[in-house]
């Protein structure tokens, strides 16, 4: 085993939870010891050498669980090797301004925090899940229902993730 990563994710229907554990087994089929965990449930990162965190933008900001874990673990953060994901329908707004809003979301989340790798996934939505209030907000941000989930991008990025966070590449048998 060449390093334990800490992947915490934040998520509010689940579609963020399916990425983070496909991260999780991506990175677990290459050698690496990996925990997927609520970021709610984090209670220490004492053990890890490096941390993946993961959320989904809601009307315009990533979920709140994600600042207040920089919040409160930011003095090893600072110290650790972090990479980020957030998960979005921006990629899909036809608003040219929406995927460099979603981005800005992500910094803002992470505060102080400077990842060695940041990437914007699309997500899922699904209206029937979402109320009448809701569904015109998304309709008047215009963005589509479905699910845009790219498989291959999100192994592809996780393939890469312990070489940008210093691990050596783990033997192959
Ligand atoms: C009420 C609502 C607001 C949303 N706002 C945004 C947004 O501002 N930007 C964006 O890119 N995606 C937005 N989305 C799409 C979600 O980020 C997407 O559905 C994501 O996959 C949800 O992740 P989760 O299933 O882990 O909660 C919104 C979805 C809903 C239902």
């Amino acid at each position: 085993m060449s390093a334990r990563i800490l992947l915490a994710y934040a998520t509010r229907n689940g579609s963020t939870a399916e990425i983070a554990q496909v991260i999780g087994r991506e990175l677990t089929n290459n050698g690496h010891a990996v925990d997927v965990t609520d970021i709610k449930m984090v209670s220490t990162l004492a053990g890890y050498s490096a941390i993946i965190i993961g959320g989904p933008l809601y009307m315009g900001s990533v979920d709140g669980a994600v600042e207040r874990f920089v919040g409160n673990n930011r003095e090893q953060l600072l110290k650790l090797p972090v990479a980020a994901f957030v998960v979005g329908l921006a990629p899909k707004n036809p608003d040219p301004g929406a995927v460099e809003a979603a981005m800005a979301a992500m910094r803002k989340s992470l505060g102080p925090v400077t990842p060695v790798s940041s990437v914007l996934f699309a997500g899922k939505l699904d209206p029937s899940k979402v109320n009448f209030v809701m569904r015109k907000f998304l309709e008047m941000a215009k963005i589509p229902a479905g699910d845009f989930r790219d498989w291959d991008a999100i192994a592809a990025w996780a393939q890469e993730l312990p070489v940008k966070m210093g691990f050596t590449p783990a033997p192959k048998d």
